[in-house]
């Protein structure tokens, strides 16, 4: 039993609990504190907040760890796929060869949607961006599932919701695309893995059929792997507060895709190659935006650097860098855009402001280089984040839902707005 932490609050002495995690993180659990002390902790961003315990993730920020239910990130690019780190992320373990391949089938199963939806999409005008497209019909798809939405599903019942989402977005997402280019829909084929579906759905056009090669399929879905899960991230503690009102996974799902849309969070790696293209226009001058970037007065920020948790090099975007050389150079691709990107960082990670801040490229600092060499226009990049992203989300929403602990996510604030004062007419009033 560890030592309980004291705070002294109006003279008198508070215990309250500490809580170990196995990695030996270290929480203070306020649970009781209002209710005994009459006392809020205020916490803009969370930065400080624990919201919940959970078995899914871990994450060391400063030694650049990231584990999914134990195993290490590299380990699982190198040996894993991504269909069974979704399996991994959503049933606690590795599955067994006959599990696999039950969820691989069930999968495939539900790859269609119902044919009415078809006529949303064309409902959208064609430059519509393609995150406004996914987060609308993945709640859509909750009309043609209305046996699914009890708000206490049983696990069979959560099974098929699951299986659903993690089959059918990947269509949304592709005709989403399809849908902003002015081609047919093009549907899955029983025979393709889920990635090759997706690179089949995104690029086979009447004219030709896709034959996604082997170098690419392996990087879209190790792109997958990386961006799968990342603990309470700000699109995944929307999905688990959505789900927390008892709102039905589609919906939950649906918020997280908005939640990750903004360019803080997953919309950054369609930011970052945005930036990198006006520093290429500008003649790769890239002292001029690192200084606008430690600009207090200047809102540039460099797009794809900095991390809430890591303070070191984010393991990801380790892995992703080696991975743009060799795939760049397995596709014979010279993208003006890698060099940039490596001569921004290696300028910023000598730079005091950086290093005293402890700012380092992210998951989204080398990403969008590797979708734009597959051929995936720039506004789909956050949509790739959203389908790597799935597994994670449903993972984190199902251990929610599964949490007998778990109660409606309802934060405190502390008031600072105007005393009580009286109405008073309109006709009585100045302008102030
Ligand atoms: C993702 O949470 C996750 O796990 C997210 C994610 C996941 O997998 O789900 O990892 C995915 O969202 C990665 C982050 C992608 N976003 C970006 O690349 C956008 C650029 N980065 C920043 O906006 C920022 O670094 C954040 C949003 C990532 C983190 O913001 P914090 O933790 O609130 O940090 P902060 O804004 O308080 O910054 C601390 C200091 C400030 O300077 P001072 O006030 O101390 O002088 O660092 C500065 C900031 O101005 N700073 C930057 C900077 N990031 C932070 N200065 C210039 N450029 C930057 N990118």
């Amino acid at each position: 039993m560890t030592d309980p932490a004291k705070i002294l609050l109006d003279g008198q002495s508070i215990d309250l609990p500490v809580i170990i995690g196995t990695e030996n993180e270290k929480g203070i659990d306020v649970t009781r504190l209002q209710a005994t002390t009459g006392y809020l902790t205020l916490d803009p961003g969370y930065a400080n907040t624990g919201a919940c315990r959970s078995a899914i993730t871990f994450i060391d920020g400063e030694k650049g760890i990231l584990r999914y239910r134990g195993y290490d990130i590299a380990e699982l690019c190198e040996k894993s796929t991504f269909m069974e780190v979704s399996y991994l992320l959503i049933h606690g373990a590795l599955p067994s060869q006959e599990q696999f391949s039950r969820f691989k089938d069930r999968v495939l199963l539900h790859s269609l949607i119902h044919e009415d939806m078809k006529s949303f999409f064309n409902s959208y005008p064609g430059h519509a961006h393609p995150m406004a497209i996914l987060s609308s019909m993945v709640c859509s798809l909750s009309v043609y599932h209305p046996e699914l939405l009890k708000p206490n599903p049983n696990p069979k019942e959560t099974s098929q919701t699951i299986t659903r989402l993690l089959s059918k977005v990947r269509v949304l997402a592709a005709f989403a695309y399809k849908r902003s280019v002015g081609e047919a829909f093009v549907y899955t084929r029983p025979e393709l893995d889920y990635v090759s579906n997706f690179l089949h759905m995104m690029f086979t056009t009447p004219m030709q059929d896709y034959e996604a090669n082997e170098t690419i399929r392996k990087a879209l879905d190790v792109l997958f792997i990386l961006h799968a899960d990342h603990e309470q991230n700000c699109s995944t503690s929307t999905v688990r507060m959505v789900g927390s009102s008892k709102a039905n996974l589609f919906a939950s799902i649906s918020a997280g895709v908005c939640a990750l849309w903004g360019p803080l969070h997953g919309g950054a790696n369609q930011s970052v190659i945005e930036m990198l293209e006006d520093i290429e226009r500008d003649g790769c001058n890239y002292k001029k935006y690192i200084e606008k970037a430690k600009d207090k007065s200047d809102p540039f920020k460099l797009m794809g650097f900095g991390h809430r948790v890591y303070k070191s090099y984010d393991p990801r975007a380790v892995i992703l860098k080696t991975y743009c050389d060799q795939i760049l150079d397995q596709l014979g691709i010279n993208d003006p855009i890698l060099d940039i990107a490596k001569g921004l960082e290696e300028i910023a990670l000598t730079d005091p402001y950086f290093i005293e801040r402890k700012l380092y490229p992210n998951v989204d600092f080398y990403s969008g280089i590797l979708y734009r060499a597959m051929g995936f226009p720039t506004n789909m990049f956050t949509v790739l984040f959203a389908l790597g992203r799935l597994p994670g989300w449903i993972a984190h929403w199902k251990e929610m839902i599964e949490d007998p602990n778990t109660r409606i996510a309802r934060p405190r604030q502390i008031y600072v707005g105007a005393p009580l004062r009286d109405y008073t007419p309109m006709n009585h009033r100045t302008d102030p």
